[in-house]
């Protein structure tokens, strides 16, 4: 037999939620509902958010992602950038609160508040924010599964370069080949700033050829092959900026409500929420924007063919 809508969507059950803490035994305000429901709302956004990372982070956690895949990855990422879209708008909602009326039941909340939010961690943990020595103000986070970030990287890793595969004879020279004539041609265009592509390049193997093949793909991108990935890195960044976005809104809406007074959960508060708005996870895809060239100036293009769309 077919479920009905309330059965399948099991809203008897979640439409009791909404009462404050169990056993509590005043009436909530009209309010406080207000409050506890946007909250709930935003929890209900974030249980998406983390599947949806997760989804893509397996994706492209294989030691080779066929090409096929990637579009995959990126719808994963695409949905995950709307939802916080919508959340970052979210707020206007929460602003119907006047500052004074919160003040009614602030107190109730005791120390607590959206910082312990383990599902707002867990989507931090699967981006690849890192906390110093992995703890939040002195609180161990748990983070022993790969990260979005961890898996890009690795797939960066293996970007080939010139048409050169990495672990082939020659890819070292080959590597160090399109980064010398990148250099060059680089101090050609713009000759103040060439410290900073030396600088960019002046890392251990790892992380050098990492950033090449992201040069790579962001210099060549209309080589055909090369379309996915380059569409790939601008979710990733598309991704970054709006949850950065949303932090920032997040921190607007609550200096409207308590100003400068702390948060409950005993942090600065505005002060800190602020400084989360500059965290960066893809810190090097960020980077790579300051060094690039026009395309008419880049080095001349090796095994092109090694780009073209190959029929099976
Ligand atoms: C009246 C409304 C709100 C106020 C005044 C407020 C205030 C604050 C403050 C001051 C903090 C910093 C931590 C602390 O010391 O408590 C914080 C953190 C946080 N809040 Fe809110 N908040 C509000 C609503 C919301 C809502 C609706 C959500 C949605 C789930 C939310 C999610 C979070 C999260 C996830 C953090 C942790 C941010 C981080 O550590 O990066 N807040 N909030």
């Amino acid at each position: 037999m077919s479920p009905t809508y309330s059965e399948y969507l099991r809203l008897e059950e979640l439409l009791k939620l909404q009462t404050g803490v169990e056993g509590k035994t005043r009436e909530i305000s009209n309010d406080e509902l207000h409050f506890i429901l946007v909250h709930q709302n935003f929890e209900l956004w974030f249980k998406l958010i983390i599947n949806e990372l997760k989804c893509a982070r397996d994706i492209l956690s294989s030691d080779f992602v066929e090409e096929e895949n990637l579009p995959q990855a990126v719808h994963h990422m695409e949905r995950v950038i709307e939802t916080f879209k919508l959340m970052s708008m979210q707020w206007k909602v929460m602003e119907t609160l006047e500052p004074q009326d919160f003040l009614n039941f602030r107190d109730d909340l005791g120390t607590a508040s959206g910082f312990e939010s383990f599902q707002m961690r867990e989507m931090e943990n699967l981006m690849g924010q890192k906390w110093v020595d992995g703890k939040l103000f002195g609180k161990k986070l748990d983070s022993k599964q790969k990260s979005l970030y961890d898996v890009t990287c690795e797939w960066l890793f293996r970007t080939p370069i010139q048409g050169s595969i990495l672990g082939s004879d020659g890819d070292e020279s080959s590597v160090n080949n399109f980064i010398d004539e990148y250099v060059e041609a680089h101090k050609k265009q713009y000759p103040d700033t060439n410290q900073e592509v030396l600088e960019f390049f002046d890392v251990e193997a790892t992380t050098r050829r990492r950033r090449a093949g992201l040069l790579f793909i962001e210099s060549y991108r209309s080589l055909p092959l090369l379309a996915w990935p380059r569409k790939l890195i601008s979710k990733l960044i598309e991704l970054e900026q709006a949850m950065v976005l949303w932090r920032a809104s997040h921190a607007r809406m609550v200096e409207r409500m308590i100003g400068r007074r702390i948060g409950t959960g005993g942090s600065s508060g505005v002060d800190y929420l602020d400084m989360t708005t500059k965290f960066r996870v893809f810190i090097d895809l960020w980077l790579v924007r300051s060094i690039l060239i026009k395309k008419d100036s880049l080095p001349k293009l090796i095994n092109s063919e090694f780009y073209e769309f190959k029929g099976k």
